[in-house]
């Protein structure tokens, strides 16, 4: 038997799968035990990206969809770094990111909102990490958006993240947040977090990000492993 390499999750850090203030994990909780993934496949490394398998404007959301213009709304640097259970940089992997445009609608035909689209904006992006770990997307302020929940539900300012780190039994998919939103606190998928983990979801503003006249910056670090895990959304 092969020793194993990642660590177990510590799931009093993550939300549980059904949350009923969040009608959705209603119905995609799973109502049977789960099967554990098998060691060999949980730590079995994911496929690896070149620098060439994406495009030079993948991480610019400001660009990468622009047809006859800028985006409306505010610029802003998303910049931070994918870290390991140990605290070491995750290097070279994937950072995949979604996001409404600034009025709070996303491009997809099951979003109604009635708030427009942005002709100049798709709201998606990816990068790859460097040496350090660090991934860095230029890209708008998502607005907030209605989502039908319960009564007068609206989902706070959020970017949707996606990573794998080296391995498949590392994989995560999580939501970042804005410092001092106040929606924050109504918001039933940011709730069902643990409350000690929560902070670990909410970006830092940081004026050394900030790019003078331009873009205003925001950190925000990933752990996959450890005591200091980067909560599941
Ligand atoms: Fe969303």
């Amino acid at each position: 038997m092969t020793s194993p390499i990642l660590t177990p999750r510590d799931w009093a850090s993550h939300p549980p799968y059904l949350s009923p203030g969040y009608r959705s994990s209603i119905s995609r909780s799973p109502s049977l035990p789960l099967i554990p993934l098998k060691e060999n496949l949980r730590n079995r490394r994911v496929p690896v990206y070149g620098a060439d398998d994406l495009g030079t404007l993948d991480n610019d959301l400001t660009r990468n969809a622009a047809k006859n213009g800028e985006p409306l709304g505010e610029r802003i640097i998303v910049t931070g770094r994918v870290l390991d259970e140990g605290g070491r940089p995750v290097r070279n992997t994937l950072v995949e990111v979604w996001q409404a445009n600034a009025a709070g609608r996303y491009v997809h035909k099951a979003d109604q909102h009635d708030a427009p689209l942005d002709p100049n904006f798709l709201g998606a992006g990816r990068c790859l990490t460097d040496n350090e770990g660090r991934y860095r997307f230029m890209t708008i302020k998502p607005g907030a958006y209605p989502w039908g929940n319960h009564p007068n539900a609206w989902r706070p300012n959020h970017i949707h993240f996606s990573l794998f780190g080296e391995y498949f039994g590392s994989r995560l998919v999580t939501q970042m947040y804005f410092p001092g939103d106040p929606l924050l606190d109504l918001d039933p998928i940011y709730q069902g977090i643990p409350e000690h983990a929560r902070h670990r979801l909410v970006s830092r503003f940081s004026i050394d990000t900030t790019q003078e006249n331009y873009a205003l910056g925001y950190e925000f670090d990933i752990v996959l492993r450890g005591p200091d895990q980067t909560p599941t959304e």
